[in-house]
């Protein structure tokens, strides 16, 4: 039970060249075959193609599951799936290895509990497929086992394994705020996906997106803060917990919502901010980077008034 990444990866985190491994690296191939043999793995439609135009047929004494969107693909001796949710459910009852490629380690990155990466030293020039960025703080390099080149094998290397320091979690159930976020929550969980990934926000989160950008979507918040007069939520849509992980140009569209929100609700005044990362620090219920953006009554003189709170994080009561 559980989910694996297996990856053999130079210090640019280069994985392919025209859709081959960009090395021959014989001793990584054993490797690759004592880690993964009897076990379940997943491979892109791509990755498969390229094994069968190696070896000609599936990975021998595994289990090959082959993703693809396109919905008739059949091949002999595989099974394919059609969506990473169904990864998710394998993992469950079986010891699932990813092997690639670039798309599928991508998605399946945030849900990894082991990397098995190879760390090979060598320099690719004509590259053009790479290993997402790893969030290393996230990781505790477990084992390591440099290899010297040799003969058969032109490039040193290190096999490297690398586990999860906390359980993944996309989810704080102390931090929701009313019975329906927690009763949506909890099917979130049992599903295993992050709530706020594009295709999952759009599938779980009950209110319509009203803004659409290439790399945010726009909806008001399903629990509003109490007192508020708005309360919209931008979510980035791939996957991201910190927000040096948001790519420069999304930071750049942000300004397309704000005056798309100006305009539409006639603002005068307002407020934003991020939540990120570990929820124990932001006081928030989803780990995926996301902005409150909101709006409370003006102040005045009546009494019954009183100032909007937002849970940030924690201090010592006596502060
Ligand atoms: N260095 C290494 O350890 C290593 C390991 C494996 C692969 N590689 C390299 O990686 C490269 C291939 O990577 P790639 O990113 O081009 O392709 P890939 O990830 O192997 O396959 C992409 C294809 O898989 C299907 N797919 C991916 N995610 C899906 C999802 N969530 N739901 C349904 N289908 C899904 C789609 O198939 P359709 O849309 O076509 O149906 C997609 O076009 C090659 O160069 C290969 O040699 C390197
Ligand atoms: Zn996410």
């Amino acid at each position: 039970m559980g989910l694996s990444i297996i990856v053999a990866t130079n210090k640019d985190n280069v994985i392919g060249v025209k859709n081959d491994l960009p090395w021959e690296l014989p001793k990584d191939l054993k490797y690759f075959s004592k880690i993964t043999k009897g076990q379940t793995v997943v491979m892109g439609k791509t990755t498969f193609e390229s094994i069968q135009s190696r070896i000609g047929k599936p990975l021998p004494g595994r289990k090959n599951v082959i993703l693809a969107f396109e919905k008739d693909y059949k091949v002999e001796g595989c099974e394919v799936v059609n969506d990473w949710e169904s990864v998710i459910d394998l993992a469950k009852t079986d010891d699932v290895f990813i092997i690639g490629g670039a798309m599928v380690y991508k998605t399946a990155l945030p849900y990894a509990n082991t990397l098995y990466i190879t760390e090979v030293s060598a320099e690719i020039k004509n590259a053009d497929c790479w290993f997402p960025k790893i969030n290393y703080p996230e990781w505790e390099l477990t084992q390591e086992d440099p290899q010297s080149k040799d003969e058969n094998n032109p490039y040193d290397m290190n096999f490297k394994v690398y586990k999860r320091k906390k359980p993944i979690e996309f989810l704080d159930f102390e931090h929701a705020r009313t019975p329906e976020q927690i009763a949506l929550m909890k099917k979130i969980e049992k599903d295993g996906l992050c709530p706020f990934c594009e295709k999952y926000f759009k599938k779980y989160h009950p209110n319509k997106i009203l803004k659409e950008t290439s790399n945010w979507m726009v909806s008001e918040n399903m629990s509003p803060y109490a007192g508020t007069k708005l309360h919209l939520i931008i979510v980035y849509k791939e996957h991201a917990i910190m927000p040096g992980e948001i790519k420069p140009e999304a930071y750049a569209e942000l300004s397309e919502i704000f005056k798309w929100a100006e305009k539409k609700y006639k603002l005068k005044a307002g407020s934003f901010f991020m939540r990120f990362g570990d929820t124990c620090y932001t006081g928030g219920s989803v780990n995926h980077a996301h902005i409150q953006f909101l709006l409370g009554s003006a102040k005045s003189d009546d009494a019954n008034k009183d100032k909007l709170k937002v849970k940030l994080g924690y201090k010592k009561k006596s502060i």
